[in-house]
């Protein structure tokens, strides 16, 4: 199995993800979960990871939680409580968590571990990229030893939070600047990937329908979700983004994949935090990344259906 750390800011659509990742136990080695700000305050994303791991039993048991960096490098946090409820996790009867997070700071874990299985750590961040960024820069050693990042943000097109940047992108737009220029191997999976991958009723029924506690909470979460997707963006469910980064990671070959140059938009107003895809290779520049194109959404909804059934 590969070696993973998914770094991330639940939010419900990266605990899904995340139930994905802990469902998957042939395929993916789940290192650790490092919580960054992002959709709520890190104190509610890094409880909200210790819920994600008691929902898993078993699988999660073992699994080291970290809280990260608590605001962007150099903005103001920015949240997204409106698309993902006050807590992250709009369910009731969640879980408490099993046990608190370990001392120490996320971006010394995500150093030590890479540098301890140097060419194996894969990193999966579906939030802003400050951790990510963070250890990068303590630790530049690492950037020749981290096997591939791959990363829920971006777009090629337009964005969610702004016209112009997608969610991820926009709240640290610094940070993602410094991880595509960090030489790392990197896939971005962005908003015209993520939009083709809808949580829609008939979807929400398959997962209530799997009769397990893990089905019952990403059903009701998606249901919550389904609403502001539906106002706002006029999709008939959620969008699956942080799923469908989890689900590269494991199966990559359930995208399409084109390698340009990346870069964001740090500068503030109008394209603050827009991720600049050279899709015609109009600049000369050598690609950085492997950007997702095209998503096989029918054959990723039935790995996600298949893994969280086997949880409790
Ligand atoms: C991204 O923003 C967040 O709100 C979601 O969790 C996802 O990672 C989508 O733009
Ligand atoms: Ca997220």
């Amino acid at each position: 199995p590969l070696p993973v750390i998914f770094d991330g800011d639940p939010g419900l659509d990266d605990a899904v993800g995340w139930l994905l990742a802990l469902g998957s136990p042939e395929d993916l080695e789940v290192l650790g979960f490092t919580a960054v700000h992002g959709n709520v305050p890190l104190d509610l994303t890094t409880r909200n990871a210790g819920v994600v791991l008691a929902l898993a039993g078993e699988a999660g048991r073992n699994v080291p939680y970290f809280a990260g960096a608590d605001r962007p490098l150099l903005r103001e946090g920015v949240t997204a409580a409106s698309v993902h409820g006050a807590t992250g996790l709009p369910a009731a009867g969640l879980p408490e968590p099993l046990r608190g997070p370990e001392a120490g700071h996320a971006v010394d874990f995500i150093i030590r571990t890479v540098r301890a299985r140097p060419g194996e750590v894969t990193l999966v961040p579906t939030g802003p990229l400050t951790n990510v960024a963070l250890a990068l820069r303590m630790a530049p050693d690492i950037a020749p030893l981290i096997r591939e990042i791959v990363w829920m943000g971006g777009s090629t097109g337009h964005g969610n939070r702004t016209p112009a940047a997608e969610f991820n992108a926009l709240v640290d737009p610094h940070a993602a600047q410094i991880v595509f220029g960090a030489g790392v191997p990197l896939r971005m999976i962005g908003l015209n990937a993520t939009m083709q991958a809808v949580a829609t009723p008939g979807r929400v029924d398959a997962l209530r329908a799997l009769g397990n506690r893990a089905g019952a909470v990403c059903a009701e979460l998606l249901t919550f979700y389904a609403g502001v997707y539906r106002d706002r963006y006029g999709l008939d469910g959620g969008a699956l983004h942080d799923p469908l980064a989890v689900a590269a990671a494991l199966r990559p070959d359930l995208l399409d994949w084109q390698s340009m140059d990346v870069q964001v938009e740090t500068q503030e107003g109008l394209n603050l935090g827009r991720t600049v895809c050279d899709l015609y290779g109009v600049t000369g520049r050598p690609a950085n990344a492997q950007v997702a194109v095209g998503v096989r959404d029918g054959a990723f909804f039935d790995l996600l259906l298949e893994r969280i059934a086997r949880l409790p």
